[in-house]
């Protein structure tokens, strides 16, 4: 019989006071060790209470499978996300549960098919040349802000198919002040506040995109904004003006931050790995074009290895919410309805259980030889799973192998040796100090 709900070990509201309230910036920083803590001593169901709001943390594979596959259709990401980011991006993708979800997915799916990819790719090889020239008159670059600049970028041109000139960089200023009022504590209206310039920004992005869309709707570009007004499933669905604005302002929320996140974090192992530089150097070095090409991608199986563990220590979400519409079993407890529960590929991604040596960065535990991901189907999930499976996987795998390639073959980076990345895990995972390397360029061949 399942033990009633009472029976679910609760974090004592001493520690949950503690870690709210008096530690919030270190449970920020330290959002594995605050969740391995919780793990270790009470176990893989955890219980978090504040007056009415219970918040479960369930740890482990099989969490993330009953979680995130959510076969019985009870797990809602709309509430968790729409009490998160609702606000500043009304619509998303991930702010939809059932039968609206699917409808939204299935249009979207048919800008993130083969051709489409395949074109985004041919825009973003010379974007990343052009960015490689810049970076390398320096001695040393803050690597997250070169990426984040750069992805934004890529964002303008490949999803909005609009050239850089000065409006455009002012959207993107435009575009990031939504980003950190979606990330902002304080979330009031008032003046002068980061979230009042989010909610001001968004109005802005709207009418901008509200204006392009006639002559998107008329023209047949490449770029994703055009492909979403022409997008049509085979029973005939479209989306109207308004949808492709909000699915448009989402999906470059959801794209630039956690491709930043993931390009930031594989220079930091690859710097402090430089036997792992080297290997996947004269992989790139053995392609024969500079840029990379879509039929070619596949055959870099090293840097493939690089990226998937780059996601293990340091995936871009660290936790993945839903709220339970049901109650629900879980390993003997019956979790009541209305709990916010949470899933944590962050501690996931560290079980000594499921990992050898799970600290250790060893790209090659993904080799087919290893496979060390393939125990359990839910052991290895940064890009999350079932439904709300992340829909721009590929075009991230495209963007982050772009990028490294052309980086790797024109220059060698590092960081000191003592230097340690000081990481703030979360609400997306960067790096405090912004990641400083010294560049060495090399010779182009
Ligand atoms: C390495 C980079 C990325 C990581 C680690 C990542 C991670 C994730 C995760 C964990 C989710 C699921 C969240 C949940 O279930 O609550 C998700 C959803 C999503 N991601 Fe990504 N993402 C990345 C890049 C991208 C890119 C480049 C795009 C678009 C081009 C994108 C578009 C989306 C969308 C639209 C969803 C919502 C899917 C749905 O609700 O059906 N992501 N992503």
């Amino acid at each position: 019989m399942p033990e009633p709900a009472a029976s679910i070990p609760r974090v004592p509201i001493t520690d949950l006071l503690r870690d709210v309230v008096f530690s919030d910036q270190n449970a920020r920083v330290d959002m594995y060790g605050r969740l391995a803590r919780m793990h270790d001593r009470y176990g893989e169901v955890v219980m978090q209470m504040a007056g009415p709001f219970k918040m479960v943390n369930l740890f482990g594979p099989d969490a993330n499978r009953l979680v995130l596959l959510d076969r019985e259709g009870i797990f809602s990401a709309q509430k968790p996300w729409t009490a998160i980011m609702g606000r500043i991006f009304p619509n998303g993708l991930l702010l939809k549960d059932g039968a609206d979800h699917k409808y939204a997915r299935r249009i979207m799916h048919e800008a993130f098919k083969r051709p489409a990819l395949r074109s985004y790719l041919d825009r973003m090889g010379p974007m990343v040349e052009e960015a490689l020239d810049d970076w390398l008159l320096e001695d040393e670059i803050s690597a997250f802000r070169s990426y984040k600049a750069l992805t934004l970028d890529m964002a303008a041109a490949i999803f909005l198919g609009v050239d850089l000139g000065s409006e455009t960089r002012a959207m993107n200023g435009v575009f990031e002040d939504l980003v950190a009022a979606s990330m902002s504590r304080v979330r009031l209206p008032i003046p002068g506040l980061e979230f009042q310039r989010g909610l001001a920004g968004r109005e802005k992005m709207k009418r901008w995109l509200g204006d392009l869309i006639p002559k998107k709707r008329a023209g047949d570009g490449p770029d994703m904004f055009t492909r979403f007004c022409h997008a049509e499933t085979e029973a005939g669905e479209r989306f109207r003006d308004e949808e492709i604005v909000d699915h448009l302002i989402f999906l470059m929320m959801a794209a630039h931050d956690t491709t930043t996140s993931t390009l930031t974090s594989m220079t930091y192992l690859l710097a402090k790995h430089p036997e792992w530089q080297e290997r996947a150097r004269e992989e790139c070095l053995a392609m024969p074009h500079e840029q990379l090409d879509f039929d070619e991608q596949a055959q870099l199986t090293v840097l493939g290895w690089v990226m998937k563990e780059t996601l293990r220590l340091y995936p871009p979400l660290p936790v993945i919410p839903r709220v339970a519409t049901q109650a629900f079993e879980f390993k003997g407890y019956t979790i009541p309805e209305g709990s916010m529960t949470v899933v944590s590929p962050i501690h996931t991604h560290r079980m000594a259980d499921w990992w050898p040596e799970p600290d250790r960065f060893d790209p090659g535990r993904f080799s087919p030889e290893r496979a060390e991901d393939q125990r359990h189907t839910h052991m290895w999930v940064p890009f999350g799973g079932g439904p709300h499976h992340c829909l721009g996987i590929r075009f991230a795998e495209l963007q982050v192998k772009t990028v490294m390639h052309q980086m790797l073959r024109r220059c060698r980076f590092s960081v000191p040796d003592d230097y340690v990345m000081p990481v703030q895990q979360a609400p997306i995972s960067k790096p405090r100090d912004g990641l400083p390397i010294t560049l060495e360029e090399l010779p182009r061949q």
